[in-house]
């Protein structure tokens, strides 16, 4: 039950009276990056709550100060508004305190406990408790169990714990963990982040779905031919790979954020804002999804690991060589699915994932591929090649929606062009986006469960991917590394396409797609663009961008 202040739909009118903010890991990396980083934004656009504190809890020795300092630091690194005022930093910085303590001692949790009487005594108030788990995760078996044995999760409406990923290496230790979790807090008390779903052109999916009348007629196998989703990154392991070695492409990225996005593509319309309507209308596409038996692993899954190659002309290594891997490791670094969501509105359309490190740009889009009309009443010379229409929705580095169709090329003749209509939110809107985190945070704070996942997504998403990690980890990818890193992946992903006819499309916000103008912005089949105008768009763009 959600108590007055929070009302399904008016965020703005949400503000809890007072909120302490626990932060297991508080000298820690995330804390440095991420939370802290977002909560002074929040406090600088207004949006924390009048009594607020925050404490930060981790086994190294700080002084309050050294800590400030730095959190200072992460602030002025990774805050979304850059440049911090003294003022305002010693005002958010005066909310701050550190304790000293080892996650698996009773006594950190009775200190905890005093300390959050302390604070509603003072403020006259009975606050909200959030327990943010920015630890290893290890210490995630361990923490909620302690913060019970303290009595810090008795108040359902109040107490809330916050769980990062990995939440779990395969089904059977996922379940464990949830069981971990449920034993100490109910679910609702329990939020799963998946920070995809705190960007805004994520949550966008749904507006643009289901706030248009639109696009929903024909979101659907009459009209859609199949549907690509992209997560693309540039970087490759960076000071992960002690971490990633043992994860891999499919653990680290697509159990979680490529399946959200096919969730929030393929889902049924809700009925309403409701966080369990959502909730379960998402559920209800991975029950969908065809199983993947082990027999069809080798056709509809394709993995990689990048060799060395060149990034934006600097030559960098391949992943066996980075520190911390395996230099025999067999562990994906790229990895594509092709899945079919056995329902009546998509019936027969495929769905092809893919996501990799070190590949050509960073860009994460859905492309949702129309049917080429079923007639042909144009003269055979109108066109040298019919494009289907398509919808782009760019997550990152643009933020927006492209719609692509054919258009009538001035002059006599009836000739046929590919042209483009572009939403972009920076063009759009007067505001920047607020990072992910923020939205999440804030959501906690408001006890607002939407976009947050819920055990049942996440046991879903690993039943559906366990046939693909038991065959990957039983047969040994003998032609790893199998693309070079600066390159769009292995070739046997684009034949997981192409032998359907189908193709991966160029990234719509990538510098190849603007530098290949007039003409077709969206076939991968055509000819590459040189780096030379690569380079020159890649100039301009940013220059527009800096403006
Ligand atoms: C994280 C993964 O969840 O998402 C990382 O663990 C990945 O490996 C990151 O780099 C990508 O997030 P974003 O927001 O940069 O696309």
């Amino acid at each position: 039950m959600k108590r007055a202040y929070s009302t399904p739909n008016g965020k703005k009118n949400r503000v809890v009276p007072s909120v302490i903010f626990v932060i297991f890991g508080g000298g820690g990396d995330l804390a440095w990056r991420k939370l802290v980083p977002s909560l002074f934004d929040l406090h600088r656009d207004g949006r924390m709550p009048k009594k607020f504190a925050i404490l930060a809890v981790d086994r190294a020795q700080f002084r309050d100060v050294e800590l400030q300092k730095h959190f200072l630091d992460g602030v002025k690194r990774f805050s979304r508004k850059g440049k911090v005022k003294g003022g305002d930093w010693k005002n958010f910085a005066s909310h701050v305190t550190y304790q000293q303590g080892d996650f698996k001692d009773p006594a950190t949790y009775s200190n905890l406990a005093k300390s959050c009487v302390g604070l509603d005594k003072d403020w006259k108030i009975k606050a909200d408790h959030i327990f943010h788990m920015a630890t290893p995760p290890a210490m995630v078996g361990i923490i909620p169990k302690m913060l019970a044995d303290a009595g810090l999760n008795r108040d359902r409406e109040r107490a809330r714990i916050v769980v990062e990923k990995p939440l779990g290496h395969d089904l059977d230790s996922a379940r464990t963990l949830n069981r971990t979790l449920t034993e100490s807090f109910h679910e609702s008390q329990i939020f799963r982040i998946d920070h995809y779903l705190g960007k805004e052109t994520v949550q966008n999916i749904l507006a643009f779905r289901f706030a248009n009348p639109l696009f929903e007629p024909i979101w659907n196998r009459r009209y859609v031919d199949y549907v690509t989703i992209t997560v693309a990154e540039e970087v490759g392991v960076e000071h992960r790979g002690g971490y990633y070695d043992h994860a891999g492409a499919l653990r680290d990225m697509v159990q979680n954020h490529l399946m959200q996005l096919l969730c929030l593509v393929a889902m049924e319309p809700m009925v309403s804002f409701n966080p369990d309507e959502i909730r379960n209308k998402k559920v209800d596409v991975l029950h969908a999804v065809r199983p993947i038996s082990h027999k069809a692993v080798q056709q509809c899954a394709v993995r990689g690991q990048y060799g060395k190659g060149r990034l934006d002309g600097k030559k960098v290594r391949g992943y066996r060589q980075e520190d911390d891997v395996s230099s025999h490791s067999k562990t994906e670094t790229f990895a594509a699915l092709k899945l079919f969501v056995d329902n009546w509105r998509w019936q027969g359309v495929p769905f092809y994932i893919r996501t990799g490190k070190r590949l050509s740009r960073q860009v994460s889009e859905v492309t949702i591929h129309f049917r080429a009309v079923p007639h042909q009443s144009f003269p055979p010379d109108a066109s040298r090649r019919w494009y289907p229409s398509r919808i782009v929705i760019s997550i990152q580095p643009e933020e927006g929606i492209v719609l692509g169709f054919q258009a009538k090329y001035p002059g006599p003749k009836m000739v046929l062009r590919p042209v483009e209509m572009r939403f972009s939110y920076r063009e759009s809107f007067a505001i920047r986006s607020p990072d992910a985190y923020e939205t999440l945070l804030w959501d906690v704070m408001n006890n607002d469960p939407t976009l947050f996942m819920r055990a049942d997504q996440i046991d879903a998403a690993w039943r559906l991917l366990m046939p693909v990690l038991e065959v990957w980890a039983e047969t040994n990818p003998r032609n790893f590394p199998n693309y070079a890193a600066g390159t769009w992946g292995p070739a046997a992903a684009d034949r997981l396409l192409t032998r359907d006819g189908h193709n991966w499309p160029l990234p719509v916000s990538s510098a190849d797609h603007e530098a290949a103008t007039p003409c077709p912005r969206f076939d991968s089949n055509r000819r590459r663009p040189s780096q030379r105008d690569v380079n020159v768009r890649r100039k301009v763009n940013s220059r527009k961008r800096t403006k």
